[in-house]
């Protein structure tokens, strides 16, 4: 009887809530296909989703976080289209830190020739995002300007590069000096560091003087008006998450801070939106899971986009799946660059 390490969530809270088990590995279903994983992407949502915060996660408890994952195929049933040793990379609500998941094969893909486990695992989460926020939300064209906000993080490096590949001007932001030249080397625009006292916006006008058709944002607070101000004509505001209302390095939120946080967010008036002829829309990813066919097409052609060298291999950095603590910390400091990736033995 082979065994699994699993990370559970009993009960929501601080970093003493992720808890790794060992368990037997689970057992392949009719229809479906086993995969021992080697890599697990760590995405900001599985911090939020420990801390109890995640709409999804609701009611779900004790739960397993991760949204993505690589290995080898280890169990199939017949007409799966998969076979025992292929490298692949899925997706999961939920479930992805664990060194074996059973999942359909709608979920699962090939792996890019020549990237490792860890960069495998650090592709689909952060590019579906990418895909849905440019081509469904935003619908971006040839030539367009857009503003990607902490353009050195996961998503926002997979928004950088998926909108260069459709063609779009890039002006990136990023929260330090010393994350400037990962937007860089993905072929940004102009890339800007944001302060505390917003005086980066007059870098920003300058480097996009006729405003933006598409601003893409997940700070959440307060960032958002000043981005919906800088819409031209048409212009659509992207919202897709709010990091800025959770303290930077705290392993928990506070109910007065997260009620502080959303009397700050910002309301936009319909008359407003009119006048001005601009939009404002938000999307959370995980609705692809209620649309699998959607998410397929999705991870197609953001792979499409692999195969003729328009997105490279993310950049990560590994954590055992022991240190699966220190990962959620190092990314709720808010200093990281790239993906972090949980690694199986
Ligand atoms: N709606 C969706 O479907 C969806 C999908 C994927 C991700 N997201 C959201 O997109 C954001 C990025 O996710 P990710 O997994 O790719 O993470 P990440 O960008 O690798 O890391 C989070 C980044 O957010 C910025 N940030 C702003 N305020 C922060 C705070 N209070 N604490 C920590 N970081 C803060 C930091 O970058 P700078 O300081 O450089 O700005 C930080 O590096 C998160 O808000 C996440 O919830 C949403």
């Amino acid at each position: 009887m082979a065994f699994m390490k699993r990370v559970v969530v009993k009960k929501p809270g601080g970093h003493r809530a992720l808890e790794l088990v060992s368990e037997r590995e689970p057992v392949v279903g009719a229809g479906q296909v086993r995969v021992r994983v080697r890599a697990a992407g760590v995405n900001y949502a599985d911090c939020i989703v420990r801390m109890g915060h995640y709409e999804a996660a609701k009611g779900r408890y004790p739960l397993t976080p991760g949204f993505e994952f690589s290995g080898e195929v280890d169990g199939v049933t017949p007409g799966s289209g998969f076979k025992n040793g292929d490298r692949v990379v899925g997706i999961t609500r939920f479930g992805g830190y664990a060194s074996s998941v059973v999942v359909d094969p709608i979920q699962l893909w090939h792996a890019p020739e020549g990237w490792s486990f860890e960069q495998a695992a650090a592709f689909p989460a952060v590019h579906l995002t990418a895909w849905y926020a440019l081509h469904r939300a935003a619908r971006v064209y040839d030539g367009e300007t857009v503003l990607v906000h902490s353009a050195a993080g996961g998503a926002g490096s997979a928004l950088v590069q998926v909108a260069k590949a459709a063609k779009c001007r890039v002006v990136a932001v990023v929260g330090s000096a010393e994350k400037v030249h990962v937007p860089r080397a993905l072929g940004a625009d102009a890339v800007v560091v944001r302060d505390r006292a917003g005086s980066f916006w007059k870098a920003v006008d300058e480097a996009a003087p006729q405003g933006f058709d598409a601003v893409f944002d997940a700070n959440g607070i307060t960032t958002l008006r000043p981005g919906f101000d800088r819409l031209a004509p048409g212009g659509r505001l992207v919202v897709y998450g709010f990091a800025e209302m959770l303290t930077r390095g705290r392993d928990r939120a506070g109910w007065m801070g997260l009620a502080f946080g959303y009397a700050r967010v910002p309301r936009f008036n319909p008359f407003e939106l009119t006048r001005l002829n601009r939009s404002v829309s938000g999307f959370n990813v995980v609705y692809l899971f209620n649309k699998p066919e959607l998410a397929s097409q999705a991870m197609g052609e953001m792979l499409a986009l692999v195969g003729q060298a328009k997105l490279r291999p993310p950049t990560t950095t590994a954590f055992p799946v022991e240190k699966v603590a220190e990962a959620h910390k190092a990314l709720e400091s808010g200093a990281t660059t790239g993906k972090l990736v949980l690694t199986f033995d």
